[in-house]
Order: C-alpha cells, then sequence, then structure tokens
C-alpha cells in the first residue's frame, strides 16, 4: 500500500484520486459539521461548490424535505436554515431531512475526488473510525491518498496534523510506501500525540475562528472520536458508513 498527502485539491489531477481510496480532511469545520449533521440524523448530506448551485438544488425539494446550510467567510448565508456549527446540527435542526450544503473550502476538495474507489471525509472527530473504514476499503491492494482542504488555498495545521494521525492508524501493522507528503503530515503530527486541543492555538483558522465567536466549534472539531462512524461520500451524498466489520 502506498498513502499520498496531497495539500489541497487545486494539486489534485485524476491520476492522483483514480481507484484509490481518497479521505478528504477538513477539521474546521466541514467535516466536523456533516459528522455532527449525520448523527443527528440527517438523512444525507449533498455538497455543492456555490451558492447559486445549493439553492437551486433546494427547488426540486418539498420545503420541509431539506435544510439549506453552509457558509461564507466563516458566517451562515443569507437567506440559508443553517450555518457551519456544529452545534447547530441536532435532530429538531436536521432529522429526517437533507442537507443541501457549501463551504469555502470542504465542498470544493470533495470535488476533487471523481473516479476514487472509495471517498471518507474525515475530521478528529472521526479519526478511529475512518482509520477502520479506509483499511477496510482499502482491502490488501488499493492505495490511498489524503487530500487536506486546507483554509483559502492556504496549508490549514489542524488538517495536516489530522491527516499525519490517519497515516498513523493506517499503517499501524501494514507494510506501507509514504510519499513525502505523508511523510510531512506524520512529522506535523508528532508533537500532538499527548493531546490536540492546543492545535487551537498554533492554527491560524482556529484563532480567526475563535476571534469571531466561534470558540465552541473549536472545541468540538477538536475533539478526538466524539462519533463512532465514518462519513463517506458516494454518489454525491455524505452519508454515515455502516459500522466497519473486520479486515481479512
Ligand atoms: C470550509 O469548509 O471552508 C470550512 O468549514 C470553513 C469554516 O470554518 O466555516
Amino acid at each position: 500500500m502506498r498513502i499520498d498527502v496531497l495539500l489541497g485539491e487545486a494539486l489534485v489531477v485524476p491520476a492522483d484520486v483514480a481507484d484509490r481510496v481518497v479521505v478528504v480532511i477538513d477539521v474546521l469545520r466541514a467535516a466536523t459539521t456533516v459528522a455532527a449533521a449525520l448523527d443527528a440524523g440527517a438523512r444525507a448530506v449533498i455538497p455543492f461548490e456555490t451558492v447559486d448551485e445549493t439553492a437551486s438544488c433546494a427547488k426540486s425539494y418539498a420545503r420541509g424535505e431539506v435544510q439549506l446550510a453552509g457558509e461564507r467567510r466563516m458566517v451562515k448565508i443569507d437567506g440559508f436554515d443553517l450555518g457551519n456549527s456544529p452545534a447547530e446540527y441536532t435532530p429538531a435542526s436536521v432529522g429526517g431531512r437533507t442537507i443541501l450544503y457549501t463551504t469555502t473550502n470542504g465542498t470544493m476538495a470533495l470535488a476533487a475526488t471523481h473516479g476514487a474507489r472509495a471517498c471518507f471525509f474525515a475530521g478528529f472527530v472521526n479519526v478511529a473510525a475512518t482509520v477502520a473504514a479506509v483499511r477496510l476499503a482499502a482491502g490488501r491492494g488499493a492505495d490511498v491518498t489524503m487530500i487536506c482542504a486546507g483554509h483559502e488555498r492556504h496549508v490549514a495545521l489542524e488538517d495536516l496534523v489530522c491527516a499525519g494521525r490517519l497515516v498513523r492508524g493506517i499503517s499501524a501493522g501494514r507494510e506501507v510506501t509514504r510519499g513525502d507528503g505523508a511523510r510531512v503530515a506524520e512529522m506535523a503530527e508528532r508533537p500532538f500525540q499527548g493531546g490536540i486541543a492546543s492545535v487551537a492555538l498554533e492554527a491560524a483558522h482556529a484563532r480567526s475562528l475563535i476571534a469571531a465567536g466561534f470558540e465552541r466549534d473549536v472545541e468540538l472539531c477538536l475533539t478526538l472520536d466524539r462519533y463512532e462512524r465514518a462519513v463517506r461520500y458516494h454518489e454525491r451524498q455524505l452519508q454515515l458508513e455502516p459500522a466497519t466489520s473486520k479486515e481479512d
């Protein structure tokens, strides 16, 4: 097995994802918010790259069936039902509904995964479940590509640290070739092996969110393994992966 880590979807070419198991990482906040929405009982989350696409897709649903959700410049989009704070996604707000969702970085990165053998959307909140799901999906043969969504075309420390943790978990007990991106991710993760809360002090996007009043969101996003199931992206929908059964 080979593991590559790419910094940003702008660098992805079709060969990076074709027939590979792909993990898109967006710790702050898209992957965390999607995991929270699905855990709260949303039927599915459908990601879009633009606000217009999101709003126009809503027209094909009955009003009560969907919630329009997401952010631009960290805040809820005008006319949308929900912003991008994981705590907004409760059984009352999303249970049984489909979430039409757009964010600045995370939903863009998902669009770059076409052709993957399997694709997962991960943050710290579901890192152990994602490790198990990737190991199962890769079986003995497939290579793995991780795409760190980053923040506005820049590297985001929290995504790189999460990638390092995933590399460590996926490679445990296996013979793995790490690309240089995977090695850099492992190096970035090393100082945070004792705890990830201090990522908030160092990561620029975490500091911006805290300054904008989203401190609680940062705390939630930096909670390890809050959720027990991975999030899979399949046929343009994000859904909970069924509980992972054993690898052979
Ligand atoms: C994104 O996907 O761009 C992020 O979730 C941005 C944010 O923190 O709202």
